[in-house]
């Protein structure tokens, strides 16, 4: 009568050889299913790094409003740059500039916010957020990823050519 061990424990190795490949196989498989499941950005939509144009597009003591970005460039006196996401601090709403009045009003519930995007009336609680502003080779790139919330207006916001 032959000996069961050998065969045995072959038997096992081939079991453990196809759980290793089948596992690997579930875990490249899921990873290719999670990737496929990530949203994609096209350049140039909000939540991406959009090329807002060249700096000489914005003249100094301008607001112009990006709609596809949801932001505003606002070039100040000086010619520094602040990037202004069009989104109410309140309840989220999109804050028109008024051109005639030379300020943000939302429609919403009257607040309102000066060039800066500071509150100068309530409710809002906070100013208008910003989205990171750099100048790349003659253009302003504003990075839509992330909002950044502030409680004041400081120099340090702003960005210069
Ligand atoms: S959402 Fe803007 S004031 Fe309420």
């Amino acid at each position: 009568m032959p000996d069961p061990t050998p065969s045995t424990s072959r038997r096992d190795f081939l079991k453990l050889t196809w759980a290793f490949f089948g596992a690997a196989a579930a875990v490249e498989t899921a990873g290719i299913f999670i990737t496929y499941l990530q949203p994609r950005l096209a350049e140039g939509e909000f939540g991406s790094i959009i090329n807002a144009g060249l700096v000489d597009d914005f003249p100094p003591n301008s607001v112009t409003h990006l709609t596809n970005g949801r932001f505003y460039i606002v070039r100040l006196a000086d010619g520094g740059f602040l990037s202004i996401y069009h989104r109410c601090t309140h309840l989220g709403c999109t804050v028109p500039w008024d051109e005639t009045q030379q300020k943000f009003i939302c429609p919403c519930h009257s607040s309102e916010f000066d060039r800066q995007g500071l509150v100068t009336n309530p409710p809002a609680p906070r100013p208008l957020d910003l989205f990171k502003v750099s100048i790349v080779d003659g253009s302003v790139m504003v990075d839509t990823a992330v909002p950044i919330q502030r409680q004041s207006y400081e120099t340090a916001q702003v960005i210069y050519p």
